[in-house]
């Protein structure tokens, strides 16, 4: 093991770390969570105030994170314990590390739920859909949250997948399939995208996501939350994924290149899914704000009138499937990394250990949904809560003071170094944006949404 090298060994390529990076971002976030939460915001105004956050605070943040796995080469605890100590500062900063790996398999939990909701379309789409139409599709999305056994089941299944492929060291198998999965994944949503262009509600679901109205901001409150967390989410940043796999990168590559392609990926990928669903509502004449089950309720109507749309819908889940994989990989890898090098696991029993973690509170986190729906905390069930823990606080703040660790702490030269920009406007720029504008979003963000300054009403 060289000095550049960890003992996980190393991405083949670039391209193969831009790969395994885009695999973590573009997953359930982008074709899930992404149009169901601007269906419940309003359209335009989240997805406006989304594209800002990715671009304003989600990128300089990803090139931070990155950056600081490639230079401290080991699981993000450490990796930043250790660059604080070289930087003569409190080994403390290890805590936003560790902070990290539990976010993510906090994540993982409900995450691996909602994939194993995937794996139940998957099977109806092979076995035949039973029900058609709006109501009929309500019905099945509804019957599968009543069912603990097919929650609790594909859940046990999708977990047993992700620990597989970490136990077996992520960069093998992941580089492969992400090479194929990409692809075909973006062609897939094209093709959603082209029925959607012939449907009556076109113009209006395209509108509707692209056009803001700021009116929305008096009704939604949260809306500025709900989209600065969305960007944490679906880029993956704030919990220490990309630091691990940016462990594993190779010297000499522009870390603010690849964060820009793994952006601008995510992105694309997650503007295709609103485009292809939001005109579907507005032609079945469905209500945008349908929650968590928005994706389960339109597509299928899709599918069911296109020509072969059995098979397109197989094709489909099955590649969601797949996304849904890489990024589930991509949440247990710090923990696994951390057991690894800290604790003196083997790889396959680190990954037994993480997954059995987040497995244990993924069945709650399914049981929430029917049995146990009535234990609440803050109003929110087990699923609900632990999506609000991460999403809208653990994540924003890691990604902070992950930003602020680059920004503030590691010498500018090492920083200059590794994003491998020139020396000027570009590298000011985003010193600004990780010592000043992220930590100010974010703050203002969290002001406004627990109602201390009244920006959205
Ligand atoms: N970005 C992933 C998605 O959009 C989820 C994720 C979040 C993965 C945080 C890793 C870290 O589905």
């Amino acid at each position: 093991m060289s000095a550049d090298n960890t003992i996980h060994g190393q991405w083949s390529s670039r391209l193969a770390f831009v790969l395994a990076a885009t695999g973590s971002a573009v997953g359930l976030g982008n074709i899930w969570r992404f149009p169901y939460l601007a269906g419940e915001n309003g359209g335009g105004a989240f997805v406006v105030v989304y594209l800002a956050c990715v671009l304003l605070v989600g990128l300089p943040l990803m090139s931070a994170e990155i950056l600081l796995g490639r230079r401290g080469r080991r699981n993000p605890m450490d990796a930043m314990r250790s660059l604080a100590l070289a930087e003569r500062r409190t080994p403390w900063w290890g805590g936003v590390g560790l902070m990290g790996i539990l976010a993510g398999l906090l994540i993982l939990a409900f995450y691996s739920v909602v994939a194993g909701w995937l794996l139940f379309y998957l099977y109806r789409s092979v076995s035949g859909w039973a029900a058609v139409g709006t109501a009929g599709l309500d019905r099945l999305f509804s019957s599968l949250l009543s069912s603990p056994l097919w929650l609790v089941g594909t859940h046990t299944l999708f977990m047993v997948l992700t620990v597989t492929v970490v136990a077996m060291g992520v960069q093998g198998g992941l580089e492969r399939s992400v090479k194929i999965l990409m692809p075909t994944l973006l062609f897939m949503l094209l093709l959603l995208f082209g029925y959607a262009v012939g449907t009556p509600g076109f113009g209006e679901g395209v509108r509707y996501l692209l056009v803001p109205d700021f009116g929305v901001l008096a009704e939604r409150p949260a809306l500025l939350l709900e989209a600065l967390s969305q960007a944490f989410f679906s880029l993956s940043i704030g919990m220490g994924a990309l630091m691990a796999y940016g462990a594993y990168l190779p010297k000499h590559a522009s870390v603010f290149r690849m964060a820009c392609w793994v952006t601008g990926l995510d992105t694309l990928v997650a503007l295709l899914a609103g485009l292809a669903i939001m005109p579907l509502l507005f032609s079945y004449g469905l209500e945008p704000a349908q929650g968590t089950g928005l994706v389960f309720k339109t597509l299928p109507l899709a599918f069911g009138e296109m020509p072969g749309g059995r098979l397109w819908a197989i094709v489909f889940f099955l590649l969601l499937i797949i996304a849904a994989w890489t990024s589930a990989i991509s949440l247990m890898e710090p923990a696994t990394a951390w057991l690894i090098e800290n604790r003196r696991f083997s790889r396959p029993l680190a990954a037994l250990t993480a997954g059995g973690v987040a497995w244990v509170l993924g069945v709650g986190c399914a049981l929430s949904l029917n049995v146990w729906q009535e234990y609440k905390l803050f109003d929110k069930n087990l699923f609900e809560l632990l999506d609000y823990l991460t999403a809208k606080i653990m994540l924003p703040i890691g990604g902070v003071l992950i930003g602020c660790f680059a920004g503030w702490v590691i010498a500018r030269r090492l920083t200059l170094a590794e994003l491998h920009v020139p020396d000027g406007m570009l590298y000011r720029a985003w010193l600004f944006a990780v010592r000043y504008l992220a930590p100010a979003a974010v703050l203002v963000v969290f002001l406004d949404a627990f109602g201390i300054i009244g920006f959205s009403g």
